[in-house]
């Protein structure tokens, strides 16, 4: 935990069992899962993000290996273009599926936050070796430069927060969706579906070296299945009657998958 901050202080935190705190006795409990709470939040923090019908829907579909392309792939660009340095932090890492895939097959020391209570809680029960801890994008809990590999996917941006605490060499990978991204399930719910946009975050402060394409087929085989991933996506909160119909009916989609790695630098100049 040698790269944390108190969030109140800004000293480093030192671990005991069941409490972390900083030299001036702010502290911090470890939940019986082996997370820490960092978010200063006066909510409770179960009510902050994903509720926990949507996490473990992402738990339980990721678990199946459908998006393994896009962990495989992240997994290599660490080693590629991050040869150097200890310390890799998973940004918005929701259930931890990304971060206990790459964790188990690389020697580093892994790190993941999410805002959101109810994901950390399911990433902290994989028992891999990373430590977990709930934070905000807008103010992490980790020292200047502390970070010499960082993996973001499909989350909101945060340019200055993710450049403070990345090395100067540091690299930073980040996933969007890509254009044909789940279009099996969108024709399965929607008459007239759409292609995603494929918008760049605003990666102000950062030069973009590469961009990786990963795509793939997938076909789900089980309704289960099908409903996980629904479970998991923005069109759970949007989807017309008639799509719900089709998808309660659903007990085999194939579909694309398809992702945009974004390999990151810190821009040095000025
Ligand atoms: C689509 S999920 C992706 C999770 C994970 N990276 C994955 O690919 O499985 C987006 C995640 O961003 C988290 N998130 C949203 N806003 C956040 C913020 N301000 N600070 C930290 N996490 C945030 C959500 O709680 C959610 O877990
Ligand atoms: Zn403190």
């Amino acid at each position: 935990m040698g790269i944390l901050m108190c969030p109140v202080c800004g000293q480093p935190l030192t671990g005991e069992e069941k409490r972390w705190r900083c030299a001036s006795r702010h502290s911090y409990d470890v939940a019986k899962e082996g997370y820490v709470n960092l978010s200063l939040s006066s909510r409770k923090g179960d009510d902050i993000g994903d509720n926990k019908d949507m996490a473990r829907s992402r738990r339980d579909f990721l678990n199946k290996g459908y998006f393994e392309p896009l962990a495989i792939a992240v997994t290599d660009c660490l080693s590629e273009y991050s040869a150097r340095g200890d310390t890799v932090l998973d940004i918005c890492c929701g259930e931890g599926y990304y971060t206990a895939y790459a964790s188990e097959r690389t020697e580093r020391s892994f790190y993941g936050f999410d805002l959101s209570k109810n994901m950390v809680r399911l990433a902290a029960k994989r028992k891999c070796a990373a430590d977990f801890f709930v934070a905000n994008i807008a103010s992490i809990p980790i020292r200047d430069k502390a970070v010499d590999a960082a993996f973001h996917l499909f989350a909101p941006f945060h340019a200055r927060e993710f450049r403070r605490v990345l090395a100067d060499d540091g690299v930073l990978l980040t996933a969007i969706p890509g254009r044909d991204h789940l279009l099996g399930l969108k024709e399965l719910l929607y008459d007239e579906p759409y292609l995603n946009d494929e918008k760049e975050p605003d990666t102000d402060g950062f030069k973009i070296a590469e961009r990786i394409r990963v795509k793939d087929e997938i076909t789900l085989t089980a309704h289960e299945d099908v409903s996980s991933l629904f479970r998991m996506t923005p069109y759970y909160y949007h989807t017309p009657t008639a799509g719900m119909d089709r998808l309660s009916g659903c007990d085999r989609l194939t579909t694309p998958i398809d992702f945009v790695i974004l390999v990151l630098r810190k821009d040095l100049r000025g």
